[in-house]
């Protein structure tokens, strides 16, 4: 099941994954989904979110376990960040069917919708709409690079959004939920394939918008100049310097330039902000510094500065009773912070939530680049299972 997964959304030309929400590789992943599903005797379900499901057992029951993770990616992408999680769901599902495990909760495999936010902007759309973390007014304001709303989007896939909000009787049926994911550092050493999450860093997206004045590359005198380009730099500098001594992480990895010509300056540089920390205090204290940087930068090159919160996603600790049984059925294993957004970080607000991460030998992530030894996402499998076994089988 893996290797069909493995070309869909795949750039021959860097080999990393475009699949973003609502698209063409999207659609095939959702198709691909659905296939495993129905190829297990699982009811298929989608949700009013566009998150899908895939039951064994009554869905209405009650106190089920639920597993899965997200299929779509960053902009050149991996391919484990998110696929690993979904594809080791239904791996240790078959393998506990395999042995005649006994099932006395009801049991899911789920694919979140839009994990990465590489298209309206938003990370964990599907997983926030459910929580009711991102409201229904919210979601339909969303629009991508292009100008399309999240439900135009939504729609022109064949997904109805009529109906998109919190779900919070399908949570309230939800009795613990386990998102297996790839490792996006180092933590996990030589003998330590398998890890348990214990906490997700703060985090959040922040737009600053440089408003400048465009005019021609080679008639303005440089003192005539109001260059929103230099700003952007300057604070993009300032944003390394700030994290950097508060230990925090600063990163502008999009950037719009309008009008995008040669020799134009630029009338508007806007640059998206990407920062995290260990706590809360921290996270603001940087923000407000590289924000306080921008202005000071734009005053000095006649830039006006705009700046608009995206998204928050506040401390997560996991489920601590949830996190300790699991550690305790897989014998000691690590447990270990990160600072990578999870779907699981978000359903923590609402349902006892873990994460088990998979070893990822260089810390690559958000990279064509990224792996994982096959050796270590079956000993990823058979950790699921057991967690699995413990919470629903016995
Ligand atoms: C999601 O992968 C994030 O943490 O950016
Ligand atoms: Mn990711
Ligand atoms: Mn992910
Ligand atoms: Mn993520």
């Amino acid at each position: 099941m893996w290797a069909e997964l493995l070309p869909v959304g795949r750039s021959a030309a860097s080999g990393g994954y475009r699949r973003h929400a609502w698209d063409g590789a999207d659609a095939e992943c959702r198709a691909w989904f659905r296939e495993q599903a129905e190829s297990r005797g699982l009811a298929y379900e989608l949700d009013r979110n566009g998150n899908q499901w895939a039951w064994l057992g009554d869905p209405e029951a009650g106190d089920a376990v639920v597993t899965g993770s997200h299929l779509d990616s960053v902009p050149d992408g991996g391919a484990y960040d998110g696929p690993l999680g979904v594809v080791s769901s239904f791996a240790a599902l078959d393998e506990l069917r395999s042995r005649g495990a006994e099932f006395r909760r009801p049991l899911a495999v789920v694919n979140f919708g839009d994990e990465e936010g590489a298209r309206f902007g938003v990370a964990c759309i599907g997983s926030r709409l459910s929580a009711g973390v991102l409201s229904r007014e919210q979601a339909f304001e969303l629009r991508d690079a292009r100008g399309t709303r999240l439900p135009d989007a939504m729609e022109k896939a064949g997904y109805d959004p009529a109906a998109i909000g919190a779900d919070t009787d399908r949570l309230g049926r939800v009795g613990a939920f386990v998102e297996l994911h790839v490792e996006q550092g180092r933590y996990l050493t030589e003998d330590q394939p398998v890890g348990v999450a214990g906490a997700i860093w703060p985090h959040g997206r922040w737009r600053f918008d440089f408003h400048g004045e465009a005019n021609h590359a080679g008639t303005t005198r440089i003192e005539d100049r109001r260059d929103p380009m230099l700003s952007y730099a300057s604070t993009v500098l300032a944003a390394r310097e700030r994290a950097r001594s508060a230990g925090a992480l600063a990163t502008f990895g999009k950037v719009a330039v309008e009008p995008n010509g040669t020799n134009a300056i630029a009338s508007l540089v806007r640059g998206w902000l990407d920062s995290r920390a260990a706590d809360e205090a921290t996270l603001q204290r940087v923000v407000e510094e590289i924000t306080a940087a921008a202005v000071e930068h734009g005053g000095r090159d006649g830039v006006r500065v705009e700046l608009t919160r995206e998204s928050f996603t506040p401390v997560v600790e996991f489920d601590q009773a949830l996190r300790d049984r699991l550690a305790r059925t897989l014998g000691g294993v690590p447990v270990l912070p990160t600072g990578a957004g999870h779907d699981a970080g978000i359903l923590a607000s609402a349902v006892p939530t873990a994460m088990l991460f998979v070893r990822n030998p260089t810390g690559v992530s958000h990279s064509p680049a990224e792996h994982a030894e096959e050796a270590d996402c079956l000993a990823g499998v058979a950790a699921l299972a057991h967690v699995l076994e413990d919470l629903a089988c016995r």
